[in-house]
């Protein structure tokens, strides 16, 4: 899969985005090593601290089918710049994946590919 395709399924996501608060939506499409993909959109609620990311369902999703080798994620959402994934999902996702690769999505439409260690550096890992 192309980075553009997995942004494509990012954006198809972001049509179930529920983001009644905000306003803000945000897609989410993890492609596994073995091609698999998991996607996610934000889920709002009224009391807003229970709301979710998109990344972290998609993240959760994957995991809770099984699914922890995870090779790339792209984000879009509803803003007009390139949409970052926020601190907690960064955290989230240096668990599984450290070397994952983030691809978002410029002005232009066209793919900006980060590595995670350039956006997460020295993320928290509990080593006893
Ligand atoms: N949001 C995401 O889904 N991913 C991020 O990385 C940052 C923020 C959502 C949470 C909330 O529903 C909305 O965007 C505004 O913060």
């Amino acid at each position: 899969m192309t980075d553009t395709e997995l942004l494509e399924a990012a954006e198809k996501a972001m049509e179930n985005a529920y983001a009644p608060y905000s306003g803000f939506k945000v897609g989410a499409a993890l492609l596994c090593k073995d091609g698999r993909v998991f996607t996610g959109c934000n889920v709002e609620n009224s009391s807003y601290g229970a709301s979710n990311c998109a990344e972290r369902t998609a993240v959760f999703k994957a995991v809770s089918e099984g699914y922890k080798d995870l090779e790339a994620i792209a984000i879009v959402s509803s803003g007009k710049e390139e949409t970052f994934p926020c601190g907690i999902c960064r955290q989230v996702l240096g668990e599984f994946a450290p070397d994952i690769r983030i691809i978002l999505r410029k002005k232009d439409g066209s793919p900006s590919v980060y590595k995670f260690s350039d956006i997460m550096p020295h993320h928290f890992s509990l080593k006893k």
